[in-house]
């Protein structure tokens, strides 16, 4: 018998979006990313074994299928990390968190895990990225150590799920899906390969011990690079930690999740003890100082279920540039561009020759079509250097026609203006109609649905 020469089955496969292609490519058919595509080897052998594996349970009516009660919630005893999570952890469940380098993945994971042991529960904190002396450093900060929590310095895959399984945690925790290294792949540790195999792993360890895992991935400023992106179908949560480095406040964002809602928030703080939860996000993000100022407008956001007031700034100085100056802070530069046309088409303001700078007070992002009319509102207030009437808010989506369009949870943005303080606040009409807000707002409101009623209150 001849031997058997073994084969490995060379790809090429996209380190942002996990496309697979059969020959190298210079842009990537799946993402359009440009020389992403880079050579990996399939794990011939453990791919087929895991296939033979899989079981073959026979279908059985739905209704018949038993939920289990509702699953079981475990706590992370931080009020904004449960919020997010839409109760706590789940047994069986994997969480991936994500976020840039250096934005505080490492510490909220870390209290987090502080929180469940100091109920005596058994955690496993598995790091590939730090030596078990600064993870000692970094919990000191944080607060006191829990007897029940476990730590180790592990990048191998195989290593950690015999851990778990020697060890029996409650929960596990491995940082980073970057780090993880499994030997039937040949492609370096962060490789698309890698990463999912990894990631597959550590699930798979999780729902057979029924317990929860969380996962910390690293994605780069441009999007994501080998990590969450190519994880986000197969975990059950994907938790987004964002903020801007040089501002101290973070956001917790869920993109998805399996067991509660998508799109909410948990808003915190990086003090020097770690985050600190924020319960009442308003504050942080309007600077007393300016309100009064032309050019300055509060903004009633929505993050998920949760009203945030927002101060927009905005500066338009005459232009010494032949193509004059649109920055934008906190807020995308081609909607500005469009609002801007929109204004200088439906208001009588001319911005051809004037630098624009827009800044979004506290390093928060706005990504909210609520937020257009504030934006122009800004604008418009700075161009005439008159402020935007004292205690007044500002909230509407605006068309290319120079509609202003209705938005959604209008009263919960007017609960918090007014909670806040501010006793006018500028609405969509339609807003006005269709819900019926209360007389208790009534004389406070300045519905409008046409941009040219701004120029009335200036
Ligand atoms: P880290 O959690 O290590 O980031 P990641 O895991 O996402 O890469 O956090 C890094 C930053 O947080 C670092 O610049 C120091 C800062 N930090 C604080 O400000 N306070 C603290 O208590 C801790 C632990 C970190
Ligand atoms: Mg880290």
């Amino acid at each position: 018998m001849g031997s058997r020469v073994k084969k490995d089955k060379h790809v090429y496969v996209c380190q942002e979006c996990g496309q697979t292609e059969a020959k190298w490519l210079g842009r990537c058919p799946g993402c359009g990313g440009w020389n992403t595509l880079e050579e990996e080897t399939l794990p011939d052998e453990a791919g087929k074994k895991h296939r033979s594996r899989a079981p073959s349970a026979a279908p059985q009516p739905l209704k018949d299928v038993d939920s289990g009660g509702g699953e079981q919630r475990i706590s992370t005893t931080m009020a904004e990390a449960d919020r997010v999570l839409g109760g706590g952890l789940v047994s069986g469940g994997i969480v991936l968190l994500a976020g840039e380098p250096g934005i505080g993945k490492s510490t909220i994971l870390m209290q987090i895990l502080m929180g469940l042991a100091s109920e005596g529960r058994k955690v496993l904190y598995v790091s590939g990225e730090e030596s078990l002396e600064q993870i000692r450093l970094r919990s000191e900060r944080l607060g006191h150590i829990p007897d029940t929590l476990f730590v180790a310095s592990e990048t191998d895959v195989e290593a950690i799920t015999s851990m778990v399984g020697q060890y029996s945690p409650e929960v596990l925790a491995v940082d980073s899906v970057q780090t993880l290294y499994h030997s039937s792949i040949a492609s370096a540790p962060g490789s698309v390969a890698q990463v999912r195999e990894g990631a597959a792993r550590l699930m798979g360890a999780g729902k057979t011990a029924g317990l929860p895992v969380i996962l910390v991935g690293h994605v780069t400023k441009e999007g994501s690079l080998a990590g969450p992106r190519v994880l986000e179908h197969l975990v059950d949560a994907v938790l987004y930690l964002e903020g801007d480095r040089t501002h101290s406040f973070r956001l917790l964002r869920t993109v998805k999740n399996r067991f509660g809602p998508t799109h909410e928030v948990g808003v915190f703080e990086m003090t020097s003890s770690g985050l600190k939860e924020i319960g009442n996000p308003s504050q942080l993000f309007m600077s007393r100082s300016s309100t009064g100022m032309p050019g300055s407008v509060t903004v009633p956001c929505v993050e998920g279920t949760r009203p945030i007031l927002v101060e927009v700034q905005a500066l338009v100085a005459p232009s010494y540039l032949g193509t004059p100056r649109r920055t934008a802070t906190g807020f995308d530069s081609s909607r500005l561009a469009l609002l801007i046309a929109v204004c200088e088409r439906y208001l009588n303001a001319s911005f051809y020759n004037k630098d624009i700078f827009l800044n979004v007070a506290g390093g928060m992002r706005l990504t909210e079509p609520a937020a257009d009319l504030g934006v122009i509102t800004a604008l418009y207030s700075s161009l005439r250097q008159r402020p935007v009437p004292a205690g007044c808010a500002v909230f509407g989506e605006v068309g290319l026609t120079g509609e202003i369009r209705p938005v959604g949870r209008a009263k919960l943005r007017l609960e918090e203006a007014w909670r806040l303080g501010f006793k006018q606040c500028i609405i969509p009409a339609a807003n006005l109609e269709k819900e019926g807000l209360s007389n208790k707002y009534n004389k406070g409101l300045l519905p409008m649905n046409k941009l040219l009623q701004l120029e009335d209150i200036f």
